[in-house]
């Protein structure tokens, strides 16, 4: 039996102090993009940013439906818009946030894992690593590449 480890590695700012303006735009993007959210079930709502390579950010909100499976998470509409629009285009970073009542909320809202694996797929197609910024109120955290939210990636069907 070996028994072994990841690590991950994540940077954090406060009240963004030190991170990179386009960072910061990517994430006033985010959270611009909570207003756009439908979420009249959770009245949690999400909201992405994904930059690409060419320069375009594309944002999008949580959306809901009554028949509550039918809806999907801002990283997905985010990411599935954005591949549909430019499929050749890699993804350089992905900004997440979420606010309730109007305010972002205090702690910071993780991408989920179906979100994750999508987003896993989108960095493996282009092979160009993602960044994910995730805000909230006060701290910002980032990661480099999404085997650091994700590590043992599914991606194993017969090529
Ligand atoms: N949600 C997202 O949009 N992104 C996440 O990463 C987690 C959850 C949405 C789904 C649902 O509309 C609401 O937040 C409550 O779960």
């Amino acid at each position: 039996m070996n028994c072994k480890s990841i690590t991950i590695t994540f940077k954090e700012y406060y009240y963004n102090e030190g991170l990179t303006d386009k960072d910061k735009e990517l994430l006033d993007r985010a959270v611009e993009a909570t207003k756009n959210s439908y979420a009249p079930y959770s009245k949690f709502n999400v909201g992405a940013a994904v930059r690409l390579a060419n320069g375009e950010i594309i944002s999008a909100g949580n959306q809901e439906n009554a028949a509550y499976p039918s809806g999907l998470c801002a990283e997905r509409v985010a990411l599935f818009y954005a591949n549909s629009r430019f499929p050749d285009v890699p993804v350089e970073s992905l900004a997440v946030t979420a606010a309730v009542d109007g305010h972002v909320c205090e702690s910071p809202t993780y991408p989920c894992g179906a979100c994750r694996q999508v987003l896993a797929e989108t960095e493996l197609r282009a092979k160009n690593p993602i960044r994910i910024i995730i805000g909230s109120e006060k701290v910002t955290q980032v990661v480099d590449n999404v085997g650091s939210l994700l590590p043992f990636t599914f991606d194993n069907l017969p090529k």
